[in-house]
């Protein structure tokens, strides 16, 4: 036997569904399909109003993924043919979106200490680069502590600016919450991700403009239509299903504790790496973390790699989650015909492969914390403070 198989493990995937919830879903289930409402009904509105409402916009739309919502706000701000900055240290989905929308990426390095760009990467490109507007990605959950001035510096210079709010369900600056910021938000409700509908996404924006283009591109660019045949816009089928928004509705009540939860985990390590000179992004200056990822930094004068932390903290039945980022965009494979500078984007090509994120979850008990505390504390042992 080996030592994996010996511990208990604390893995990096829970789903966050009781069983009293299921009932409550699989009743919801059977109300759809005797109905024979299955799209565009009341459980959509329903989950719309109440994420509108959560977030703080006038308008929510939901769509069938989060990569849905990137390419149809870019699609509802005219991007063909234009330039669109974006960091390189992002999901694959938001590089995509930017080239399935017609538009070229511009790629943008990050700060160390956010693994996010900052104002002053924003303003190098946008000298420049004709750049029509921005995607910013709320990494791991956490807003960019100069995110409003991002904002007003955009607003000033005419661009728009999306929030890539893939991993930030429930966080907040003391201005206002995830993808009420900027001009628009998308949200994925992926399994992993902080609340699921199994597959599923939703677009939040104040601009009427945007929601009533969103409501037409998500369901085969019927206008303002929810059923019938006339065609105005080049839209696709990007709708949610009446089954995930009763999902998301269940999900959505509870946000708050399962990120309250997550932020309790966050805390438990977060006070403790220090003992260890270890340093990870932190999320003092926000009102609340959707507790996504921890993005913990494997230290520059460590000679040992990546792979072999994880590999020791997995000996100990600590499961890392998956990192965000460990490559770059720019290094992918897929976008190898996109252009970007020739000295590379050298701080995302540093970093990137050198964190980790601990396996932390709506589902992270006080024994789970202690046990990724202990195999941090014995993975790390030569940095620990006597
Ligand atoms: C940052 C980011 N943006 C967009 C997406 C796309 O979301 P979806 O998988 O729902 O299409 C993801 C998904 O993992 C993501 O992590």
């Amino acid at each position: 036997m080996t030592s994996t198989q010996t511990k208990r493990l604390v893995k990096p995937f829970f789903l966050d569904i009781s069983p009293a919830e299921r009932t409550e879903i699989q009743s919801a289930v059977g109300e759809i399909l005797e109905s024979g409402q299955l799209i565009l009904g009341p459980k959509t509105d329903a989950f719309e109003n109440a994420f509108a409402k959560y977030v703080g916009t006038k308008f929510a739309v939901s769509v069938s993924t989060g990569t849905a919502a990137l390419e149809i706000i870019l699609r509802s701000k005219n991007v063909e043919g234009k330039a669109v900055a974006v960091p390189t240290n992002t999901n694959f989905a938001t590089v995509a979106a930017i080239l399935h929308a017609g538009a070229r990426p511009v790629y943008v390095d990050m700060d160390p200490s956010t693994f996010m760009p900052n104002l002053k990467m924003l303003e190098q490109v946008h000298k420049h680069e004709n750049i029509a507007g921005a995607i910013w990605v709320h990494i791991g959950g956490l807003i960019a502590p100069d995110f409003i001035e991002t904002i007003d510096y955009c607003k000033a210079n005419g661009l728009f600016m999306i929030e890539d709010a893939a991993h930030a369900h429930g966080s907040a600056l003391p201005e206002g919450k995830a993808g009420s910021l900027g001009d628009a938000g998308a949200f994925s409700f992926f399994p992993t991700k902080v609340m699921t509908t199994l597959e599923g996404g939703m677009i939040t924006t104040d601009d009427e403009a945007i929601a009533n283009m969103a409501r037409s591109l998500r369901n085969q660019g019927k206008g303002g239509a929810a059923f019938g045949n006339e065609h105005t816009d080049l839209g696709n089928s990007w709708r949610l299903n009446e089954i995930e928004a009763a999902i998301g509705l269940v999900q959505l009540r509870k946000l708050d504790d399962m990120v309250a939860r997550r932020e309790r985990g966050v805390s438990d390590l977060t006070e403790f790496l220090p003992s260890l000179g270890l340093e990870w992004c932190s999320v003092d200056h926000m009102s609340q973390f959707s507790g996504y990822k921890l993005i913990v930094k494997h230290p520059e004068d460590d000679s040992r790699s990546v792979s072999e932390i994880k590999e020791a903290l997995k000996a100990q039945g600590v499961i890392p989650g998956g990192g965000v980022y460990d490559k770059p965009c720019h290094l992918q494979p897929v976008f190898s015909d996109v252009a970007h500078p020739k000295e590379g984007l050298p701080i995302s090509e540093k970093w990137c492969p050198r964190h980790i994120c601990p396996p932390i979850t709506s589902g992270t008990t006080e024994e789970d914390s202690k046990q990724i505390r202990d195999a941090y504390r014995s993975v790390y042992a030569d940095r620990a403070s006597s």
